[in-house]
């Protein structure tokens, strides 16, 4: 998977950026506030539809016009491609067009035509915050890999919304509790796709994880396991319905997901030191991009968002063991410190300021 070249038009403090980048391991270095993440966040839109970030999309659009713009040309399994990603103010909402190859698509259609594996400091708290962001974490690597997959995490927000509001009108008695049972049985049947690409994805991911948090922290089992619906979905929504009704919302699937991190047997948010939960971290990350690696045969672009800075010599060195893969990667950092000299010499470095990219060597 490469990136060719990208090109920012009044996307967050890019006015006008034209880059054309290289395959191997290209370096962005910038004091901060220049734009080194929104560089990164805008490469990571174009293989996930929205910011992995931004809550409102209209943050994303510069101030000297009602409209952004992110193109892209892209290379997959050695066919060229052209990605657009175009905002447009209208009030308070941005709408969003996308394009591959001059024709229009669905946001749930433009993942798994670019791949990449993002890691940023956020990352961190794959283990300390909240199941959101493990959930996150899962939905990022499957939309990209497993077609059918961001549909049917859309459809299961709607079913989830039409649901929720029903139950509040069942409650105030303005609707017949019967009406919900064609909502049940949806929310059954995407569920279960969501949760069958869940559990396999985890499963996948979870040798790899392990195999590598054991080379950096020194032998320490790391197990990751997915915690999904119960197994009988059918039966546990059904059984819930005092329980909805009463709190106007669904408690049963997939969107009460989680998934659980385990150091030598014990919960890792609880147990884990820092430094062992930053090894689990970057353990998944990597493990991520190796599934998506086997599963399209084609290494994701490896994002890496001044991650380096917050890591050690050795889950540094762990970390760009794997940039030494071959893949193209894109680092930002604020400067050249935590890199190995030889990386630097074999990279391209580009540097950020004010929201201007000028390549140094
Ligand atoms: N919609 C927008 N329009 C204009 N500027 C924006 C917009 N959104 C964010 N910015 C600005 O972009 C600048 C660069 O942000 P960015 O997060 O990319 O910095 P950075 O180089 O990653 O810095 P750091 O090293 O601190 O992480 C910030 O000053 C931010 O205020
Ligand atoms: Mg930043």
């Amino acid at each position: 998977m490469l990136l060719r070249r990208l090109l920012l038009r009044n996307h967050r403090n890019y006015a006008h950026l034209d880059i054309s980048m290289e395959p191997g391991v290209n370096v962005f270095l910038g004091a901060n506030g220049q734009g080194k993440t929104n560089l990164l966040e805008s490469v990571a839109m174009l293989a996930l539809s929205a910011s992995p970030r931004a809550r409102r999309e209209v943050e994303l659009v510069g101030p000297v016009a009602a409209a952004s713009r992110i193109e892209a040309e892209v290379e997959s399994s050695g066919r060229r491609m052209e990605l657009v990603i175009a905002l447009n103010v209208e009030g308070e909402r941005a709408r969003r067009t996308i394009e591959v190859d001059g024709a229009r698509r669905r946001a749930v259609d433009l993942p798994g035509h670019f791949r990449v594996t993002l890691f940023w400091p956020d990352d961190l708290g794959l283990i300390k915050a909240g199941p959101d962001q493990r959930r996150r974490f899962l939905n990022q690597l499957l939309v990209q890999v497993q077609p059918g997959y961001a549909r049917a995490l859309s459809g299961l927000r709607r079913i989830l919304e039409q649901r929720n509001s029903l139950l509040k009108r069942i409650a105030a008695g303005e609707a017949a509790a019967d009406q919900l049972d064609v909502w049940n049985a949806e929310l059954v049947r995407v569920g279960t796709e969501v949760v069958d690409a869940r559990a396999s994805a985890v499963n996948e991911l979870a040798p790899e994880a392990a195999r590598c948090h054991a080379e950096i922290g020194s032998g320490e089992r790391l197990e990751i396991q997915y915690l999904g619906p119960p197994e009988d979905m059918a039966a546990a929504v059904h059984n819930s319905l005092a329980e909805d009704l009463r709190r106007g919302s669904t408690s049963i699937g997939p969107h009460r997901d989680d998934l659980r991190v385990l150091l030598g047997g014990q919960d890792a948010r609880g147990y884990g030191s820092q430094g062992q939960q930053r090894t689990a971290v970057v353990s998944l990350k990597l493990a991520e991009a190796d599934l998506v690696a086997r599963r399209t045969g084609e290494r994701p672009v490896l994002l890496l968002d001044d991650v380096l800075s917050e890591l050690d010599l050795e889950r540094r060195g762990a970390l760009l063991r794997h940039v030494g893969g071959g893949g193209q990667v894109v680092i930002t950092s604020v400067d050249v410190g935590p890199f190995p000299p030889d990386l630097i010499a074999n990279a391209s470095i580009w540097n950020v300021e004010a929201g201007q990219i000028k390549a140094c060597g």
